[in-house]
């Protein structure tokens, strides 16, 4: 399964996970594709934080659970509350995979931004440059992971409880926790995607 076409068709998010370890070559492996994603400047500031720990994996569920819970008590309405609620599982089931990996950004020095700073400091420069770094190894890892036939989800749901993750995980400012990813081997096996029929919507020629 190595042509990349049929890594990316192949690669499905995994949320049912076999009690089977992964061996640390194979998440070595992972990592290094990761760090071969693109960023702004090569700076490659990310940062992968590997849980295998169950009491870590249990206090990270625990923190988002109590998190959900401290919010439906907020809610009025029973619906939005159940909905809420019964949405959960779709934010802790990560700690029922074998590995969990923490995905950190570390501050990122853009240089647009060095140079606006230096010559037009009255220039309002934002840039999304921080995040798309990091989301180019977290796709690189997921295909990675995909190609070793090890299961992932890219979770973001987690950080609903982002501040309490990042203590438990000793992440400190401006160091900033963007995901989760469980990995493990499929507990049952999950259909491809099929490639779209039609790239309508999606695809525009401007002439
Ligand atoms: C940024 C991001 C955050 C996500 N967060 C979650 C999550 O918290 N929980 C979850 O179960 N799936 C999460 N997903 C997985 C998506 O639900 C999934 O990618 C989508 O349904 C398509 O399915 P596929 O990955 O099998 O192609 C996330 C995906 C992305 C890209």
């Amino acid at each position: 399964m190595n042509n990349v076409f049929n890594v990316i068709r192949h690669r499905r998010s995994i949320r049912k996970f076999k009690h089977k370890d992964i061996p640390q070559k194979y998440i070595n492996k992972i990592i290094s594709a990761a760090h071969l994603a693109p960023s702004a400047g090569n700076q490659k500031n990310w940062e992968f934080i590997i849980i295998r720990n169950n009491k870590i994996k249990e206090d990270l569920k625990k923190a988002v659970i109590d998190r959900i819970d401290s919010i439906s008590l907020k809610m009025n309405s029973r619906h939005a509350k159940n909905e809420i609620i019964s949405y959960a599982r779709y934010l802790t089931f990560f700690n029922e995979a074998p590995v969990v990996i923490a995905v950190v950004a570390k501050p990122y020095d853009s240089l647009t931004g060095r140079l606006l700073k230096r010559y037009e400091p009255n220039v309002n420069h934002v840039s999304s440059a921080g995040i798309q770094y990091v989301a180019a190894a977290i796709q690189n890892f997921l295909l990675a992971a995909s190609a070793l036939r090890i299961g992932s989800c890219w979770m973001s749901g987690p950080l609903v409880a982002k501040e309490k993750l990042e203590e438990i995980l000793s992440i400190k400012a401006p160091d900033d926790l963007l995901a989760l990813i469980p990995l493990g081997y499929a507990d049952k096996k999950i259909k491809p995607h099929t490639w779209p029929k039609s790239l309508d919507g999606i695809l525009r020629e401007i002439t």
